[in-house]
């Protein structure tokens, strides 16, 4: 069994670049469960496949292989064997993820894998159902949140400094969108484990979050 550190948090929180930090700190491998919701939601987009069919998205889950690799300590997601991490970010294949992440089947698929991983590495593993549901007997747990006008603005500030257009209201109600659907689905929904320490970063450097987790770690 490896040394687990569970984090989860609604989008935006900035899970992944602190994650990252702690394993890189710790020794500890980094998986984004996300990009895993991320890889299956290229492959029903490539099926031009409707999120709102159920029963279409849990049968094209049956033709969907994601694993993950690591190239220089980088997280790399693959589809059925070909490199997606670049094709993973965008706003549509987020929506896609969000919203199949919902389906049971969708769940069940990367379940086994997620547990895995954990089994036989020391991981950071970031998500929604870490704590609660994955890895329920995790050695740290920690529910990363921040408001969603400290999110939506951290959302904006990135978009612009790679030069892409973007609206910040427009963003603010993306994530809001997002939390809802995240936070009120039947199955796994976004909440803290009783057992999780909670940390709000809106008045936080990404040094300071860091520096706590690795306190709470061995
Ligand atoms: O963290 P992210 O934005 O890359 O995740 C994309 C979507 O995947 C998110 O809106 C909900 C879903 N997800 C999930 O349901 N459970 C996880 N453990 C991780 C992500």
């Amino acid at each position: 069994m490896g040394y687990n550190v569970a984090i989860d948090g609604p989008a935006g929180a900035g899970k992944s670049t602190i994650a990252k930090l702690v394993a890189k700190e710790k020794g500890y491998i980094y998986v984004d469960t996300g990009a895993m919701y991320r890889g299956l939601a290229v492959h029903f987009l490539r099926k031009g496949i409707n999120a709102d069919d159920r029963s279409a998205v849990a049968d094209a889950c049956a033709d969907a292989e994601v694993t993950i690799g690591y190239e220089n300590g980088a997280q790399q997601v693959y589809l059925n064997g070909g490199n997606i991490t670049d094709l993973i970010r965008g706003e549509e294949v987020g929506n896609m993820a969000s919203r199949t992440s919902a389906i049971p089947e969708v769940r069940e698929k990367l379940l086994e894998l997620q547990r895995s991983l954990a089994r036989s590495h020391d991981v950071v593993m970031d998500g929604r159902d870490i704590g609660t549901n994955i890895l329920p007997d995790a050695d740290v747990k920690v529910y990363l949140t921040a408001s969603v006008q400290t999110r939506a603005k951290r959302r904006f500030d990135e978009l612009q400094e790679k030069g892409v257009a973007c609206d910040l209201k427009e963003i603010e109600r993306d994530i809001r969108e997002r939390d809802e659907r995240d936070m009120n689905r039947d199955i796994a929904p976004l909440k803290q484990a009783e057992d999780a320490v909670l940390i709000d970063s809106s008045d936080m450097t990404i040094p300071e979050v860091t520096a706590e987790i690795c306190r709470l770690c061995r």
